[in-house]
């Protein structure tokens, strides 16, 4: 009898993250202009999960201004403390927001998104800029992305300040 290997959506993800970091690594590593290499991670994570936005703000003075993304038109500047964006900049802690209607804050880019994942990105332990993935589905990211896309975020600035 032949057997068969069933996965959790969670295990799943956790393969495709492990196979995709290094990769990302990869494509990192031979090239330093930041804007570029956010380009790139926002196609490979739109093409690997289908997430229906991915993308980046950079803090700019005391905002955050539209980074390069993948997905539909996006609000080009938050405030410090706005936002599930502003906020993770504030505290510098990854945000997992399950229902953005239940988020005090929330600002919407696009009324389909129903879910969303914040994560900061740091150097020489300051923030420099979030990555924030939407979801048009309730409850869509959890403590894998959470994990795998924070490893991706200490690849960005080649740190690893996030506790
Ligand atoms: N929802 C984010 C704003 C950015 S968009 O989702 C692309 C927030 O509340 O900070």
């Amino acid at each position: 009898m032949s057997e068969s290997i069933i996965f959790s959506k969670g295990a799943q993800k956790a393969i495709v993250y492990e196979e995709l970091l290094p990769q990302i690594q990869q494509l990192l590593q031979n090239e330093p202009d930041l804007i570029a290499n956010l380009a790139n991670i926002s196609a490979v994570l739109k093409y690997a999960f289908g997430f229906f936005w991915v993308g980046f703000y950079l803090v700019q003075g005391e905002e955050l201004v539209l980074g390069p993304f993948q997905g539909s038109l996006a609000c080009t500047r938050i405030r410090k403390g706005r936002g599930v964006c502003g906020k993770s900049w504030d505290t510098g802690k990854t945000i997992l927001v399950p229902d953005v209607d239940l988020f005090p804050g929330h600002i919407a880019c696009s009324s389909l998104s129903r879910s969303e994942i914040v994560v900061p990105v740091f150097e020489n332990g300051v923030v420099i800029g979030l990555l924030d993935v939407d979801s048009d589905k309730i409850n869509d990211f959890d403590q894998v992305d959470a994990l795998y896309l924070e490893k991706l975020a200490t690849l960005i600035t080649k740190n690893d300040c996030i506790e």
